[in-house]
Parts: structure tokens; C-alpha cells; sequence
């Protein structure tokens, strides 16, 4: 689908994306999984593009999950170091293009401090920006965020009977996300696999056999007209 064929007036919000299937495309192609993960980075960047060409204003990516510590020695290395790697490499394309870059996850000692500074100065870099937030999930697990979250209400004295559900999502890693309109999983799995449970309570959800390597811009704006029929689909409740 064309940007043009888009209703622009009803374009998600908020868009998250599970980049599955890297490894796969990859070895499909007698590749290392790695070449997978740079092809990969191709992928977000043309969504990136479409998400700003779109007027879509959130856009959050599963980066590293925290199970993915239980991958090879060697790949974890591979996603540590290359994450660290394209901050350096594009954070400033991406300030230039108006995006703010945060991060959601665990800071724990698996971490490498290295990378923590490279989070720290990509997001202080772009923290003026406003045409789109690039929110990257890190050593993220949406249980773990729920967990994280009771912990600092407990710790903040609230009585129980005064927790609400707004309590909770005070307490998340951002609380100035707005809930993902769309989730998109590519790679033909129809899971969540732990990804912004709390946030995706309302979201649409799309999944895609395409594998992340070859999701790109129309692939985008394929997701996003078809949210757009979903809308239609189920509208006419508000306007009569
Ligand atoms: C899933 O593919 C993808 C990942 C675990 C990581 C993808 C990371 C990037 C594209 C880089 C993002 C970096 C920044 C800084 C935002 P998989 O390996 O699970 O594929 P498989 O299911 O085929 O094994």
C-alpha cells in the first residue's frame, strides 16, 4: 500500500513492533543469524521513516527481551554490541529527523554500563525532538515492568484500597506512552511473548508471515490501512 491510499486523519498513535524472524530470514538463506539482525536494522529504519511520513507519533521496537539472555553466548553478545553500535551510528540521523529516542527495560547488572551511557546520551541528545518517539524495549519483559511498577507503589506507602489501574500505570518505565493503538509481530508467530502487557490491553493486534527483514515501508503502511479497516469496521458507534 501507497501512503497516498491511507486515510492520514486516522493514523494509529502508537505503533509497536516485535522485529521477529531475523534469524530465520537469515539462515533461509544459508546466512549467520547475525546477518539477519543487520538486515534487520534496514527494516526499522525504513519503519521509522514511514512512521514519520505517516504522522505516526510512537513508535516502540522489541530489542532484546529478558529471555534473550538464554540465546547462544555468542548472539547475545552479537545484539549487545550491535545495539550499542547503531546508537553511535545513527543517533544523529535520527535527532535530524525530529525523532526522540527513550528507552523501556530493565537496568540490571546484566546490562553493560557502556551501553547504559549510550541510552543515556541518544535519549539526552534528542529529548527536544517531538515528530516521533522511538521508544526501544532493552532487557525489557512485560511482566517484569508489572513487577517493577508494584514494587515502587508498594515502596511509595500507598494503602491498597487506593491503588487504582492509573496507580499502576504511573508506575511503568514510561508513564508518558500512550497505549500501542497497533501491535505488529512479523514472522509468522501469534505470540506476545511478554512484550507491553500491561499497555497492549486495548491495542490492535497484527500479525504478519513477512519476516522483519523484509517489512519495510510499504509492509507499514500495509499494517496500517489495515488497522484502518478494522476502525471502520467497528466505528460508526461515536460519530452515529
Ligand atoms: C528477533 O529475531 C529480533 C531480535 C531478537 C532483535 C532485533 C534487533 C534489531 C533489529 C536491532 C534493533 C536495535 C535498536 C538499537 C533498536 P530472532 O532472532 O528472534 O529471529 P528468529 O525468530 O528467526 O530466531
Amino acid at each position: 500500500m501507497k501512503l497516498d491510499d491511507l486515510d492520514l486523519g486516522r493514523v494509529p498513535r502508537h505503533i509497536a513492533c516485535v522485529m521477529d524472524g531475523n534469524g530465520r530470514w537469515a539462515q533461509a538463506q544459508g546466512l549467520p543469524r547475525t546477518e539477519g539482525h543487520r538486515a534487520g536494522e534496514t527494516s526499522l529504519f525504513e519503519v521509522v521513516q514511514g512512521c514519520l511520513d505517516a504522522g505516526v507519533q510512537w513508535l516502540t521496537v522489541y530489542a532484546f527481551s529478558t529471555e534473550n539472555w538464554r540465546r547462544p553466548k555468542d548472539e547475545v553478545r552479537f545484539l549487545i554490541n550491535f545495539n550499542e553500535d547503531i546508537l553511535l551510528r545513527r543517533r544523529d540521523e535520527l535527532h535530524a529527523k525530529g525523532v526522540r529516542v527513550r528507552f523501556v527495560g530493565r537496568r540490571d547488572w546484566r546490562v553493560p554500563k557502556r551501553l547504559i551511557r549510550q541510552m543515556d546520551e541518544s535519549t539526552e541528545l534528542t529529548r527536544r525532538n517531538r515528530k516521533l518517539t522511538l521508544t526501544i524495549a532493552f532487557n525489557y519483559g512485560g511482566r517484569a515492568e508489572i513487577v517493577d511498577a508494584v514494587k515502587q507503589v508498594v515502596e511509595s506507602g500507598v494503602p491498597a484500597a487506593k491503588v487504582t489501574e492509573r496507580t499502576i500505570a504511573k508506575h511503568l518505565y514510561d508513564p508518558e506512552m500512550p497505549d500501542p493503538d497497533l501491535v505488529i509481530r512479523t514472522s509468522g508467530e501469534y505470540r506476545i511473548s511478554n512484550f507491553l502487557l500491561w499497555e497492549l490491553a486495548y491495542s490492535e493486534l497484527l500479525f504478519t508471515d513477512t519476516p522483519w527483514p523484509e517489512f519495510g515501508r510499504c509492509a507499514l503502511f500495509d499494517a496500517i490501512g489495515e488497522y484502518q479497516d478494522r476502525e471502520r469496521r467497528f466505528g460508526g458507534v461515536d460519530g452515529g
